[in-house]
């Protein structure tokens, strides 16, 4: 069973082509490098990339499977959320694809992909807890089976990875930000101090506050002409968000009986999260700890293609009647 998934959510291009749960090949066309001229994602340059992009990365994705139209069994693709201009153009593709060549389309949710990429590092037990964590989402998902997902709270207002995004600009740093501090916090050192939050949900997030304390503190130190030491402040945000997301995160261990605890979106790939996490063991010996490779964090078709197996078992298509759609609970996959 060989699946073509495509994905265009935010600034990728991606396809990929999964035989039997496994990775034949993933293209992957970022548009990072134009996106950083205007300190962040320009909807209307990505969608007209997408545009520009797609067919030579299909061409790529069978070219590097050595595989043709004709092996193909089902076409995946993103559906939402994510940018409705960009979504668009790979679900125009994707229903092209599978309407010409006769084989089922399958609708994903982009962050089941992002959730499913975890089964590239380990087996997914049940009840799962993931903790999501992208540029546009930060919440806890309980998955008491397969294809079952309850959200048990969720940021009330930045995402973590758009927060480590503003952060940066605001320290002067390229975009996308996290790697950036991600790098800059492994030189520093605990020197400044930044606030906790508190939250009426206890396993609700709140990423805004923390933002603000960083401004207040980088023009705080301008009043005192005091010069910024950039590398203990990426290390001081860095701290704060991270502990934040454990902080949450052993709250709905103690809670659920979680039997896997898997990390997904694009901060996944955040270094001192990864250690976090992975120390959890600690604590929770018999937790089983997933965190995708660092390819596999961010946006990329084959984590689509992944989630797209599930789809297909519980029976869940499309048609040529269905559109992207960019604010997309989870629970409706
Ligand atoms: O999942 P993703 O690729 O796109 C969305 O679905 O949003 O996540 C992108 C986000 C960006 O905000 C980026 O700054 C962040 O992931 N990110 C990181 C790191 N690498 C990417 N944040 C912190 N540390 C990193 N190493
Ligand atoms: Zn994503």
């Amino acid at each position: 069973m060989i699946i073509c998934a495509i994905e265009s959510s935010c600034d990728e291009t991606s396809v990929s082509l999964i035989e039997n749960g496994k990775v034949l090949s993933n293209v992957v066309a970022s548009q990072i490098e134009i996106h950083k001229e205007y300190g962040g994602v320009f909807p209307e340059v990505a969608s007209r990339l997408h545009v520009e992009n797609i067919n030579f990365v299909i061409k790529e994705a069978l070219d590097k499977a050595d595989k043709g139209f004709d092996d193909l069994d089902y076409i995946a693709v993103t559906q939402g959320p994510g940018l409705i201009g960009s979504l668009h153009i790979g679900m125009m593709a994707a229903k092209a694809l599978a309407f010409s060549l006769d084989i089922p389309l399958v609708p994903v949710h982009h962050i089941i992909g992002h959730i499913y990429a975890n089964e590239l590092s380990g087996t997914l037990t049940y009840p799962l807890l993931s903790l999501v964590v992208s540029g546009g989402h930060t919440e806890l998902v309980l998955m008491k089976d397969d294809f079952e997902f309850e959200v048990l709270g969720q940021t009330q207002d930045d995402a973590v990875g758009e927060a480590y995004d503003k952060v940066a600009r605001q320290m002067g740093l390229s975009y996308p930000g996290g790697p950036v501090i991600d790098r800059l916090a492994k030189l520093g050192e605990k020197g400044y101090i930044l606030p906790k939050v508190k939250l009426e949900n206890p396993l609700d997030f709140s990423f805004s506050g923390l933002k603000s304390a960083v401004r207040q503190l980088i023009l705080r130190e301008e009043r005192n002409e005091r010069p910024l030491i950039i590398e203990n402040l990426a290390y001081a945000f860095q701290e704060s968000a991270t502990d934040q997301l454990i902080e949450k995160t052993k709250i709905a261990l103690n809670t659920y009986g979680v039997k896997t605890l898997a990390l997904a979106g694009g901060v996944a790939a955040n270094s001192r999260l990864r250690e976090k996490v992975n120390h959890l063991n600690d604590e929770y010996p018999d937790l089983n700890i997933l965190v995708p490779p660092i390819w596999a964090c961010m946006d990329q078709a084959a984590m689509i293609g992944l989630a797209a197996t599930h789809y297909i078992e519980h029976n869940i298509f499309g048609d040529c009647e269905i559109s992207a759609v960019s604010n997309k609970p989870i629970e409706t996959y």
